[in-house]
């Protein structure tokens, strides 16, 4: 059994990746500030810290706890506020990285999962998108993830320790199981957007584009299911933990679905047709994204268990009819 200190343990994926965690039998503990994180996600029989990553000292107290490997999701995500308010995300995503690192250096943990992000490849330039693709971020969000992985390849030489950036492609659905129900404040996100539509919380759903060269003229993702991400994590932190070097290793399905086909499998999930709007395209919206697992697979022995975005979209729906 190991202890995992899980920065941004109180999230979306977080939360998902405490779950894993405890379920492999390992110990967690949460650092988390709440101010995206919610106290619905924490579970009892992890550690709770509340505490920010841009606080040194208590960054440092908080990995002195014996703490053999960190899960650093402690970040901000929205790509579009990158934009407009970008010292917010080096403050953030870049310094109070470093302060994580740099923590784990004094107190002599060695060993870092870092949630990286499909954004640090930018436009595609072939599909799937595999690792050695160039990476050319066409946001400041993307930036600050490709910016962090590199101190993580400075710091494993510098430093002596090891780590696995996980570069996601779309996270979306929800525990099947029930056990998390924290719903995202503001979801900027397709999928929690279009539940907003079902719910009545948001009159209609834009969809950004109808005119790409697409199957069906909107844009291609690639949506790989939280639960899977929260696997993986756990797969990378023990590979680690036995010695394996550190990797940049995409997660997602080499799987493509059009918004049109999620769209249509949430309405046969939910029962109900959606109030949908076709609008102008949203700038920076590649056509097509897929990633390429095969690395995954071959380092981790990670494949996803959702392949269907039917059953996603319905993790995501019953979570929103839990109450
Ligand atoms: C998905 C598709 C939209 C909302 C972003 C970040 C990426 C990663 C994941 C991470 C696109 C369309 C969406 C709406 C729509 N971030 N859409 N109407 O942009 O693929 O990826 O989230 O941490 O870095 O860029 O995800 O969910 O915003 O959009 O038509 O109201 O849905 O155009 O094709 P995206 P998304």
């Amino acid at each position: 059994m190991v202890k995992i200190l899980v920065a941004g343990g109180a999230g979306y994926i977080g939360s998902h990746v405490v779950k894993a965690i405890l379920k492999a039998g390992h110990q967690a503990v949460v650092y988390d500030d709440l101010s995206s994180g919610q106290r619905i996600n924490l579970f009892p029989q992890a550690e709770f810290i509340q505490g920010d990553i841009l606080d040194y000292a208590a960054l440092k107290e908080a990995m002195s706890r014996n703490i053999d490997a960190v899960v650093h999701l402690a970040g901000k995500k929205a790509v579009g506020e990158s934009m407009l308010v970008p010292e917010k995300y080096a403050v953030n995503n870049i310094t109070g990285a470093l302060n994580i690192i740099n923590a784990m250096a004094e107190c002599g943990v060695k060993h870092i999962v870092f949630s990286s992000s499909a954004a640090v490849y930018g436009m595609p330039e072939y599909l799937p998108v595999d690792e050695k693709h160039p990476l050319n971020p066409i946001n400041y969000y993307g930036f600050t993830k490709l910016e962090f992985e590199r101190n993580l390849e400075w710091y494993s030489r510098l430093k002596d320790f090891s780590y696995m950036a996980l570069r996601y492609f779309n996270a979306v659905g929800y525990d099947a199981e029930g056990d998390i129900r924290g719903k995202e404040l503001n979801p900027q996100n397709l999928l929690p957007i279009i539940i907003e539509a079902a719910t009545g919380k948001r009159e209609c759903l834009n969809v950004f584009g109808n005119d790409y060269e697409t199957r069906d003229g909107t844009c291609v993702r690639d949506y790989v299911h939280v639960t899977d991400l929260a696997k993986a994590h756990v797969m990378a932190l023990e590979k680690l933990m036995d010695g394996a070097k550190s990797e940049v290793i995409n997660l997602g399905t080499n799987t493509g679905t059009t918004v049109k086909e999620v769209i249509q499998a949430a309405e046969k999930v939910i029962g109900k047709k959606l109030n949908v709007k076709y609008v102008e395209r949203r700038p920076g919206d590649p056509a097509e994204l897929v990633a390429s697992y095969d690395k995954a697979k071959k380092v981790l022995g990670w494949e996803p268990d959702y392949k269907n975005i039917e059953d996603i979209v319905r993790t995501t729906w019953n979570m929103e009819n839990l109450g």
